[in-house]
């Protein structure tokens, strides 16, 4: 009996609250109160499922935009994604796009000045394994931690890129990564780089003290701008954030974009 209203009380504390979150999005976020059960999102009834998926699949859009944490009813969901045989499918997709258009694309001068973009987190190196500790995006990013990462060179190698790689440096088309990652990162990042079978690269450009508080798309352009005005010709580029293409000059014959829903870097 007295578990019985304190049950009560819990629920209606809890419809209370709901009631205070609903009144301002109530199209736009999961009732927790009914995770098992459908939803009514726009008049659709809708699973848990299908509301996480559609949040991923928008963000891959390029329509959810610098979101700081992955929706906390969503973060089992995209852990589940990020770490699932789809996700390397999805990877290995973008990755043969790559090769595709790398056959067929360029008329290679074979002067030294034929060019390609690679990032390097989520792109050569994957930074799964951080995320894995820190619920799947689920936290709001901390770069200490994150950093601290970074330096232990423990990073593991996209297998498909790491193909991608040096398929396109056999070809004599110079590579060159660029990086959101700060400078005092670069020995651990060549480090790890070297350890994961990446070799070969023409340039790493990592974010000094001047540009660390720059937006990540404007650093991006500015340092493709150099490549341009050095009289290189960019063929693609390969990363993980939008940011690694917008922004002007796009300088890139093709981009292609690799999954990745854990965090956002505008
Ligand atoms: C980041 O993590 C460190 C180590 O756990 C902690 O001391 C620090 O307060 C965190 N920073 C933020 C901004 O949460």
């Amino acid at each position: 009996m007295q578990m019985g209203i304190k049950n009560a009380l819990i629920m209606f504390l809890l419809a209370l609250i709901s009631v205070c979150n609903g009144s301002r999005n109530a199209d736009r976020h999961w009732n927790i109160l009914s995770p098992r059960k459908k939803n009514v999102v726009h008049g659709t009834s809708i699973s848990l499922k299908n509301y996480c998926e559609s949040w991923r699949i928008n963000v891959e859009l390029n329509n959810i935009r610098g979101f700081e944490v992955v929706p906390q009813e969503c973060t089992a969901y995209i852990g589940k994604y990020m770490t699932s045989t789809q996700y390397k499918a999805d990877s290995q997709r973008a990755i043969d796009e790559s090769h595709l258009h790398l056959s067929s694309c360029c008329t290679l001068k074979g002067d030294g000045k034929d060019a390609w973009i690679f990032d390097v987190d989520d792109t050569l190196l994957s930074t799964i394994p951080y995320f894995k500790k820190h619920g799947y995006g689920g936290e709001k990013l901390n770069f200490t931690t994150l950093e601290a990462w970074m330096r232990e060179t423990k990073a593991p190698a996209l297998e498909h890129t790491l193909k991608l790689f040096h398929e396109i440096r056999e070809k004599g088309i110079k590579i060159f990564l660029i990086s959101t990652r700060r400078d005092c990162l670069r020995d651990a990042t060549v480090d790890n780089l070297i350890k994961e079978g990446y070799h070969g690269w023409s340039g790493l450009v990592l974010r000094g003290l001047g540009n660390e508080y720059q937006r990540v798309k404007n650093y991006k352009a500015e340092a493709r701008r150099k490549l341009v005005e050095e009289g290189y010709r960019i063929w693609g580029i390969v990363g993980d954030q939008w940011s690694s293409f917008d922004g002007s000059p796009a300088a890139a014959e093709r981009t292609f974009k690799l999954p990745n829903s854990l965090y956002y870097v505008s």
